[in-house]
């Protein structure tokens, strides 16, 4: 049976791109097949992990478990559109001072959440911290560094 092809155009990282995909193909599949931004890590699959975890408009969402179809005007923003050229965001430079990595495979989805966080809430409690990144799994462990690090991106301790 031949498969239907849509022409999709997606805004990414401030960029318009065109995609020709399948009906069925995610957020996450087109990011890191079409437009090479493996950056996004798939895991799961199935929204259980936060591993995919992009913004959209803004928040973070998975990837994994939106369909690029249904993106629509809204704008998608990845790790790799998170820093200026070079210059690292506040959270990323923190996590590497904080040894808040460890495979790697979670970092870019924490990294965004964390990075969501403190847009709009610029000096969280360790509580708040912990809620944003309540739907990250991280076998590694590296959770106690996670929070390390972005209370010091934050520039304080908070209880
Ligand atoms: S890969 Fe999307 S939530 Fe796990
Ligand atoms: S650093 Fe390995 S899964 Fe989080």
């Amino acid at each position: 049976m031949a498969v239907t092809m849509a022409e999709i155009v997606v805004s990414v990282n401030g960029v318009d791109r065109t995609l020709r995909c399948e009906p069925q193909t995610t957020l996450a599949e087109a990011l890191r097949g079409a437009l090479e931004l493996t950056g996004t890590k798939i895991a799961c699959n199935r929204g259980a992990c936060s591993a995919c975890t992009v913004w959209l408009d803004g928040e973070p969402v998975c990837a994994c478990m939106l369909l690029l179809a249904d993106v629509g005007e809204r704008s998608v923003t990845t790790i790799e559109g998170l820093a200026d050229g070079n210059n690292l965001q506040p959270i990323q430079r923190a996590f590497i001072d904080y040894d808040a990595i460890q495979c790697g495979f979670c970092t870019p989805g924490l990294v965004m959440s964390c990075a969501a966080l403190l847009k709009d809430t610029p000096h969280p409690t360790t509580e708040q911290i912990r809620t944003a990144i309540g739907g990250h799994l991280c076998r590694c462990g590296t959770y106690p560094h996670v929070i390390e690090a972005t209370l010091a991106a934050a520039g304080g301790v908070a209880e």
